[in-house]
């Protein structure tokens, strides 16, 4: 069965929303196969992919290329695709051909876009234009150089009074869904209870609707730095090494091909 956003909405208080990201057919497959419900093409393709440092140098170009690799295994779970770095504060016009070009040329089904409340008039002229979007509060990657550094949000009361605004201000203008990252896990609690939509967590504690992983983190991918939340369901990096060393030294030997 076609997992749409109307799924995702329904699914809020039946059980936990499962989401990954994914940025080539192989891993969407995958993906699929374990039954996630939503696939995010996710901007942290710049950091896990290509190699950026952070978020901010993917382009709408990329963004593209990866969707539609992902879009080109079909899969049954919802295609989530970010709207890269400072794309939604330019004209409304450019955003608007942005997430049109994500949906009609690459085959997302949907687009996330990082910022809160600020963010709601925006957000609601694309969703009255037909454009489902998940919201994505609390740490916003792409703020990277104005934060000077990732960190956790909703620690003190004025902060967990923004976010609930926030997430309260989005959930008004139509989103599907909301996104919270690194928030405080009481106040994500807080805010699950105000939306009646869901609010999917990543370093936000239990008390979500529904969690989403980097698929580099969780498979044992990551070179470097491995968020402290982050579980790593397997240890692939350690198996891909191995066997490229394997097969480096039978070639070597001329033990391979035999
Ligand atoms: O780009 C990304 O991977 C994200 C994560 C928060 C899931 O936005």
């Amino acid at each position: 069965m076609r997992i749409s956003t109307q799924t995702i909405s329904l699914l809020k208080g039946e059980r936990p929303i499962v989401a990954v990201t994914a940025y080539d057919a192989v891993m969407a497959r995958y993906a699929d196969e374990a039954g996630v419900d939503f696939i995010l093409v996710g901007d942290s393709v710049g950091t896990t992919q290509l190699g950026f440092e952070t978020t901010v140098p993917v382009t709408l170009e990329m963004m593209l290329h990866h969707t539609a690799a992902v879009a080109r295994a079909k899969p049954s779970a919802l295609i989530v695709a970010d709207i890269p770095f400072a794309v939604a504060h330019g004209e409304f016009a450019t955003l608007l051909d942005a997430c049109c070009r994500l949906m009609q040329e690459a085959g997302a089904e949907a687009v996330k876009i990082e910022g809160g409340a600020c963010m709601a008039a925006t957000i609601g002229r694309l969703t009255r234009a037909g454009i489902p979007v998940l919201a994505h509060i609390g740490l916003l990657p792409q703020q990277y150089h104005q934060l000077g550094g990732y960190r956790k949000f909703g620690r003190s009361e004025a902060e967990k009074v923004i976010l609930v605004e926030d997430a309260l201000a989005l959930e008004k203008v139509g989103c599907f869904a909301v996104l919270c990252e690194m928030v405080d896990g009481v106040v994500a609690g807080v805010i699950s209870q105000e939306l009646s939509v869901p609010l999917i967590g990543i370093g936000s504690g239990p008390h979500c609707d529904g969690q989403i992983l980097v698929t580099n983190d969780l498979l044992g991918m990551t070179t470097g730095y491995v968020p402290s939340f982050v579980k790593q369901y397997a240890q692939l990096g350690d198996q891909i090494r191995g066997a490229f060393v394997e097969y480096a030294q039978e070639v070597k030997d001329r033990k391979f091909p035999s």
